[in-house]
């Protein structure tokens, strides 16, 4: 309850006027649509709707049926990755997944499903790691350019959908959807998990063309994702003492929660309204 407080206050609720203006103000401000089962369930789906066309795409090379865009725009810099034999195994067992998600969450949303949003998996990813590297790279990074580039674009995802359904699930009502979004958080789990396990044997490797470490990236990334969450709910490969990071998580263990607020910020890239990075247009449904 406090979450669903504290959310509607950043987002929903209109400044407070004073109170000279209030009395000039004649039509009340109409009250903060409720935020419930089928809200969280879109937002969800929004972002589902995101990893979906990225790895159809980088497996592919198309996006989701357009007939599970529910009228929605064709996402934007989808293209076919370059991927060695068993990377491409990975992607296409991580896009069937992702396009299960949607096809999943539509269904339980029936006629309340939101449509497809604008979606940019190109000129985003170019963004988000000049913003985590703090330069402009030359050439622009390529998430689809071979296997390295794409598990870097595919690390930005998953950690961030973990956060996002643990945080959401004490806002669910409905023990069954929050079962399915148990069983959905591990499986984005298991995805960043293998994410991480890919990439560890090449930490140390110099990223070409940019000559920067793998490891160095990973955390440029996961530090952005933690300045753009406001808290230190994100980790990159390796711990302070140097070890394996499988799975980032608290000092239980336990992994970590993002706020609506918050996976809006990072999947935004910050933009102003949270429109911007990934989302151009932002989100579609209540939690936006
Ligand atoms: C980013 O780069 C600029 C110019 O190269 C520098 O002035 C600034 O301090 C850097 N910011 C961070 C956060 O490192």
């Amino acid at each position: 309850m406090t979450l669903v407080l504290a959310f509607m206050l950043v987002c929903c609720v209109a400044p407070a006027f004073s109170a000279h203006e209030a009395t000039k103000t004649a039509v009340a401000a109409p009250a903060p649509a409720t935020i419930d089962d089928a809200a969280i369930l879109n937002f969800a789906l929004n972002l589902e709707y995101l990893e979906a066309n990225f790895y159809s795409c980088a497996a592919y090379g198309k996006p989701i049926d357009k007939e599970l865009w529910g009228g929605g725009p064709a996402p934007v810099g989808c293209r076919k990755a370059k991927l060695s034999r068993k990377m491409q195994l990975y992607a296409e067992s991580i896009a069937r997944d992702e396009i299960a998600h949607v096809v999943f969450l539509r269904a339980a949303l029936g006629a309340g499903a939101v449509a497809q949003p604008l979606i940019d998996i190109g000129p985003a990813f170019v963004t988000a790691a000049n913003v985590a590297l703090n330069t402009t790279l030359v050439p622009p990074f390529d998430a689809y350019g071979n296997d390295v580039l794409f598990l870097h674009a595919a690390f930005i995802f998953e950690d961030v959908g973990v956060t996002a359904y643990k945080g959401a699930a004490r806002l669910i009502a409905n023990k069954d959807y929050l079962e399915a979004a148990a069983g959905i958080l591990a499986v984005e789990a298991y995805h960043g998990g293998a994410i991480r396990t890919l990439l560890l044997p090449i930490a140390n490797f110099k990223v070409v063309p940019y000559g920067v470490p793998v490891s160095a990236i990973i955390e440029a990334i996961s530090a952005l994702r933690n300045a753009a969450s406001g808290a230190q709910v994100d980790q990159g490969l390796f711990n302070k003492q140097g070890g394996y990071v499988i799975a980032p998580a608290d000092a239980n263990a336990v992994a970590y929660s993002r706020t609506a607020a918050q996976v809006l910020s990072v999947v935004s890239l910050g933009g102003a309204m949270n429109k911007g990075g990934f989302f151009p247009q932002g989100l579609n449904g209540l939690i936006k």
